[in-house]
Order: structure tokens, then C-alpha cells, then sequence
């Protein structure tokens, strides 16, 4: 038998199990058993994926309710754009929103206290990489992503946007304090 012509005997699946081949396949099965129940080890113990909920939003939804935050909690602004920067208490949900090309607004949070911090976008696939803590979340639009976030250290932040998303990704950096 070759790899090249055709099997003499068609029915392939009818032939005996080889012992060779039958070993791979319970090796194969097993080490997928292995990859399997380490995803789940892995996430509840590696201390690197990070729990999200995610809802199904829309963009005007979303907006409101940050627009509600940063009404009630805007303490200045920053930049030319005028971008406000919010510090809500740690009781609130805070929200953060990515656009072509940036993050709004900015947040100033309080260390060793916890938010739920919202993410969503409004218009295409952007990427929540906030360094240099290393916390990467893939913010899609018409999701709205819930992060638990406690900051254990002060200092500024930024929020990087790592996903591609067009000819001003590059510039696409948000801020967060934390006091
Ligand atoms: Cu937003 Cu890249």
C-alpha cells in the first residue's frame, strides 16, 4: 500500500486497527484530556486569565450610561480634546468607551478599593491593554465587558489600544489615575 495510488481495499473503516495506530489514538485522546482540564485549572489557578462578563449592548446604551457618570463625577479636564477625568466612588460601575481613536474618559480611581469597570466600542474591534500592568481584555462592539478591577498600586496608567484598528491605532491611548 502507498500514499499515492488508491487503497486496494476501499472500505478503509473496515480494516483492523493496527496496534501502532491504536496507541497514537489513545495518546492523542488522552494528552486532549490533558490540554482540556488544564483550561479550566489553568484559569481558576494560573492567576493570569482574568474572569470577564460579558452583556450584549448597543452603543447608545452604553454611552448613556457613561455620559450619566461623567456628568455626575467629572472633576477636570485634560488635553485639548478636553477630555473629562472622572472619579467616581468605589461603590459606582465606571465606564470606559473605545473609538476611533480613543479612549473616554479618563478615570481616576482609588487604590485598594474595587469598581466594576465597563468596556465596550462603539465602532470596531479595539484592544483594553492597560500598562505596564499587563491587563488585556479584547473590547468588541455591541458587547459590553465587565472587568473587576482593584488597583493595588498608585500612579498613572495608560490604556493602550492593542488591536489593530486602522491608520490611527498607534495613537490610540487612554489614561487611568489612581490615587
Ligand atoms: Cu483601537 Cu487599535
Amino acid at each position: 500500500m502507498s500514499a499515492i495510488l488508491p487503497p486496494a481495499e476501499r472500505l478503509w473503516w473496515k480494516h483492523p486497527l493496527d496496534r501502532v495506530e491504536g496507541t497514537w489514538i489513545v495518546i492523542a485522546f488522552a494528552w486532549c484530556m490533558v490540554m482540556f482540564f488544564m483550561m479550566i485549572y489553568w484559569h481558576v489557578y494560573g492567576k493570569q486569565n482574568l474572569s470577564t462578563e460579558t452583556y450584549k449592548t448597543t452603543p447608545d446604551r452604553f454611552a448613556a450610561k457613561a455620559q450619566a457618570m461623567v456628568d455626575k463625577y467629572t472633576v477636570r479636564t485634560e488635553t485639548d480634546q478636553k477630555i473629562p477625568v472622572v472619579a467616581p466612588p468605589a461603590t459606582e460601575d465606571v465606564y470606559m468607551i473605545a473609538r476611533l481613536w480613543a479612549w473616554w474618559p479618563i478615570l481616576e480611581l482609588e487604590k485598594g478599593r474595587t469598581y466594576r469597570l465597563h468596556l465596550t466600542a462603539m465602532d470596531y474591534n479595539h484592544g483594553f491593554s492597560l500598562q505596564p500592568a499587563n491587563i488585556n481584555i479584547q473590547v468588541v462592539p455591541g458587547y459590553e465587558h465587565v472587568v473587576k478591577v482593584t488597583p493595588n498600586a498608585s500612579g498613572t496608567y495608560s490604556v493602550v489600544c492593542n488591536e489593530y484598528c486602522g491608520i490611527n491605532h498607534h495613537q490610540m491611548v487612554g489614561r487611568i489615575y489612581v490615587k
